[in-house]
């Protein structure tokens, strides 16, 4: 892709500014129209969670065909994932947060993916008891986020290979080398590891089928960068008798400092808000955070701040802003230079210290489950 506005998405690099429009286009992913949206609200019931609402989520692969399949009565389930390589940072809870909320409104299973293994692969610098560690961390920070232990279950996956493997046998089969190699931009030297992963990342997609020895719908709230790997799974799917996936996209959140996006590899630790950095990095992270701001306070009262390039104001939208009151008044008042950024991040970070106290505390429970979510064998009588 070159020229001036040259960015880069795929599952191991986010670089560049994105043109959101043209990533829909490169990728082929379908718009999220209001008519879709409206369709879930009604099925979700109240209002529509923020993250669709504004614009968070914004396309989709097969989202209106597994509406009709659930409007006439057949369930299907939800499936995310992380690759455990350090802390979560705050835009990471988008795509949790999403499932948690569809888990509870549409009242479907959830099926999350830890994956330790692509971690260890992929960043050549950490070790296997890091990615481990960070996997159970990682774990503990999603489950907090209000997921239900009874219809949530976790790949954590070399805990869960016994489970995994039988399926992923069958996933690698069918997965020429060379498409792997095109989708992911390998090099020769990538190890073998890396280029085996992906058939991990798609066997959730068909696990719940192979459990239940019927059809089961699947849908992968994800941001857009994992969008290649599934590709790869629809391909694949209905060779091996499965139901193609259903994905809903989101936007990568912008990082703090204002340039790349946060999910850039060996960013610096400043352009994110991590769930275990102490109050008071918090506070300095955002107080330092790029904004939209003008040069003078004279000329913001003047002109006022352009909130779509501000960091703070991302933060606000994609996850602090309690309502669309709140939501509306914080974006009016910046964009009329009435709120200036101090105070504006005064008012950001009373929110961000108060979720990171609930979600300490829920953390802290969920410990007591998490492990018994964690899938470790086969369906009974298959593969035995
Ligand atoms: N590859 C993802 C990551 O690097 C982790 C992942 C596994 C995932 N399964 C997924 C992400 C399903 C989204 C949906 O973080």
């Amino acid at each position: 892709m070159p020229g001036a506005e040259e960015f880069v998405v795929t599952p191991y690099e986010v670089r560049g500014r994105v043109d959101y429009d043209r990533l829909r286009e490169l990728f082929g992913t379908q718009e999220l129209t209001a008519a879709l949206l409206e369709r879930i609200r009604r099925l979700a019931g109240g209002e529509l969670h923020p993250l669709l609402a504004r614009g968070i989520y914004y396309t989709h692969r097969d989202l209106g065909g597994l509406l009709d399949a659930f409007e006439g009565g057949r369930p299907f389930f939800l499936y995310s994932g992380r690759g455990p390589s350090g802390p979560l940072h705050t835009s990471h809870l988008a795509q949790f947060e999403i499932c948690r909320w569809l888990q509870e409104r549409l009242g479907v299973p959830m099926y999350i993916q830890i994956t330790d293994d692509e971690k260890f692969w992929s960043r050549a610098g950490l070790t296997r008891e890091e990615t481990i560690r960070w996997g159970f961390e990682n774990l503990y920070d999603i489950l907090a986020l209000g997921f239900d232990p009874k219809t949530t279950r976790v790949f954590f996956d070399s805990k869960s290979i016994a489970a995994l493997y039988p399926l992923a046998i069958r996933v690698a089969r069918k997965i020429p080398y060379s498409s792997v190699k095109a989708v992911f931009g390998l090099e020769p030297s990538t190890n073998i590891g890396w280029i085996f992963y992906t058939a991990l990342q798609t066997v959730p997609c068909f696990w719940p089928s192979w459990a239940e020895r019927t059809s089961v719908p699947c849908l992968i709230p994800c941001g857009i960068d994992q969008d290649p790997h599934f590709r790869l799974t629809r391909d694949i799917a209905e060779g091996l008798g499965y139901p193609k996936p259903a994905l809903l996209h989101s936007r990568m959140v912008p990082g703090l400092l204002g340039e790349a996006a946060m999910s850039t590899t060996g960013g610096s630790p400043e352009n994110a808000l991590f769930l275990n950095d102490p109050p008071q990095a918090v506070e300095r992270k955002v107080r330092n955070a790029f904004t939209g701001g003008r040069a003078t306070v004279e000329e913001q009262r003047r002109l006022g701040a352009t909130p779509e390039v501000c960091s703070v104001w991302a933060l606000w939208k994609s996850r602090f802003a309690e309502s669309e009151e709140v939501f509306t008044r914080v974006t009016a008042d910046c964009r009329s230079g009435k709120m200036l950024c101090g105070e504006c991040k005064g008012l950001l970070l009373e929110r961000v210290h108060r979720f990171y106290q609930a979600h300490e505390a829920a953390r802290e429970k969920v410990k007591g489950w998490a492990e018994s979510t964690i899938i470790t064998s086969p369906p009974a009588g298959l593969e035995s």
